[in-house]
């Protein structure tokens, strides 16, 4: 069989009024990808060769993100919203390219699956003109309704153009559509906006194909799946959802989770075999863990690679830029910023690692702090192999510290250190012989003293 070439339209002219953003709706973000980025992601996996996107007028950050998601994906202004058929011909000209099938996705309905697209496709391919993505809706209000005839899907209507017997029927339209590409643009310019809202109906397009003798078809899909958002409580449900799916994958995939629940995964992240998540793990977009890794409690990763038999956590913080070594330990509190840390490095307790290289076996010890802002420009730490860095350093960058390097506790280092020195850069201890006890002594007498005068007033 030839591939069939597949043209998707994703409709994002929408307000999102109800969301209150100063944001696009479809910007808005789900599992660390916005929402448009979800479809365009499905659509293209679901063997999509073109992508067009449909958008509101001044909105370049929506046509930003179109093209940072698909570099050449057409992106099509509609002024006035009369409807989705209306936004679907932005792209006529498009579709007049000639493509053997033609998808229609909503750009607020991010969680529809790679294999629900191809579902669509694959009703094309076996002879329908239009195939419609339907569920059995637990309320059916306000979704267009499937009405049958003989078996077959014979058109959708729309709550407010339904009859009391239409609104009774539970099997609703989920709004997606694919359309064969030959035959797409003469039903698209054929729908009127004779209906109660005046609208150019999408899917008017059913009830046209079947006047023309064309065959339609419906693809079946839980209702979970056509979930869209209007507003940041229904964004929180597809949330919830995503997170529920990558949370599976993860788990199928070999990565032990003792509460699921708790762990936050992003759209792209890649976990290893044998990688166990402690509770309360987050996960930024752009993060990919090797084997054997262990992620402990409250822990958060963004943009980072961690490779295998590595151990994060608990209270880590692992920034973007980052890249973990082969079984680096990286202990609670401690901040890793556009980092490298080669292999079997350590650093266990309280440091901010910032614009720094540390080589094999280093250790880095508590406290330790790379000064890497001068205030107005970052500046690089480098630090060799097998290094001992004291508790309670302050490595003022740029700095580079050479191989089997002794920092002594409590140093500020400001000078690079040559292979095998040992540095120290804190002042001289002094000592008076007494004195000590001598204070302790003279402090509780003046805390008794004021204890008694106290209690001579009360
Ligand atoms: C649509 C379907 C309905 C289906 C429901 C599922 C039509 C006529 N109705 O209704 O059968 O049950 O989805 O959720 O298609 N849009 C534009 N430009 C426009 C109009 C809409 O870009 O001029 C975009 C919207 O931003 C949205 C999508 O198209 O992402 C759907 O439009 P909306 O008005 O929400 O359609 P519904 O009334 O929900
Ligand atoms: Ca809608």
């Amino acid at each position: 069989m030839t591939e069939r070439t597949c043209l998707s339209i994703v409709l994002a002219a929408g307000e999102g009024t109800r969301m209150k953003s100063a944001k696009p709706k479809v910007l808005h973000e789900v599992a660390g990808l916005s929402m448009v980025g979800h479809v365009l992601r499905a659509v293209a996996a679901a063997g999509g060769t073109a992508a067009a996107v449909i958008v509101g007028p001044d909105r370049e950050d929506v046509a930003a993100e179109v093209r940072r998601q698909v570099p050449d994906a057409t992106i099509h202004v509609q002024r006035d919203r009369l409807g989705t058929a209306h936004a679907v011909l932005h792209a006529c000209e498009v579709i007049a390219r000639g493509f053997d099938d033609v998808i229609v996705a909503f750009g607020d309905t991010p969680l529809v699956t790679p294999e629900t697209f191809a579902r669509l496709r694959a009703a094309l391919r076996d002879g329908a003109a239009v195939a419609v993505l339907g569920f059995e809706a637990a309320d059916p209000f306000g979704y267009g309704r499937l009405v049958m005839e003989g078996g077959t899907l014979a058109s959708i209507v729309e709550e407010k153009d339904a009859s009391e017997a239409e609104r009774a029927i539970t099997l609703c339209n989920g709004g997606l559509m694919a359309l064969r590409g030959d035959g797409a643009l003469a039903l698209l310019e054929r729908i009127g906006n004779a209906n109660a809202k005046g609208e150019y109906y999408l899917t008017d397009a059913v009830a046209l194909a079947r006047a023309a003798g064309l065959a339609t078809a419906i693809v079946l899909a839980p209702e979970e799946e056509v979930r869209g958002v209007n507003d940041r409580v229904q964004l929180a449900e597809v949330e919830a959802i995503a997170q529920g799916r990558l949370r599976v994958a993860a788990m199928r995939g070999g990565v032990t989770m003792a509460a699921p629940e708790t762990v936050f995964l992003a759209y792209d992240t890649v976990l290893g075999r044998d990688v166990s998540l402690e509770p309360h793990v987050v996960f930024g977009p752009g993060v990919t863990i090797a084997d054997d890794v262990t992620i402990r409690a409250y822990s958060h990763l963004a943009g980072c690679t961690v490779a295998a038999g590595a151990i994060i956590g608990p209270f880590a913080r692992i920034r973007p830029k980052s890249r973990i070594g082969e079984k680096v330990h990286i202990g609670n509190f401690v901040e890793v910023n556009r980092t490298s840390i080669a292999a079997k490095a350590e650093a266990n307790h309280l440091a901010y690692l910032g614009d720094a290289t540390i080589g094999e076996g280093t250790n880095i010890g508590a406290g330790t702090i790379t000064c890497n802002f001068d205030g107005a420009d970052k500046h690089p730490t480098v630090i060799g192999r097998d290094v001992f860095v004291g508790s309670n350093s302050t490595l003022v960058a740029p700095l580079t510290i050479g191989d089997e390097v002794l920092i002594a506790a409590g140093s500020t280092i400001t000078l690079d250190a040559k292979d095998g020195a040992l540095v120290f850069g804190r002042a001289k201890q002094a000592g008076l012989p007494g004195r000590g006890a001598e204070r302790i002594r003279l402090n509780k007498e003046r805390r008794a003293a004021r204890k008694a005068k106290e209690q001579g007033k009360g």
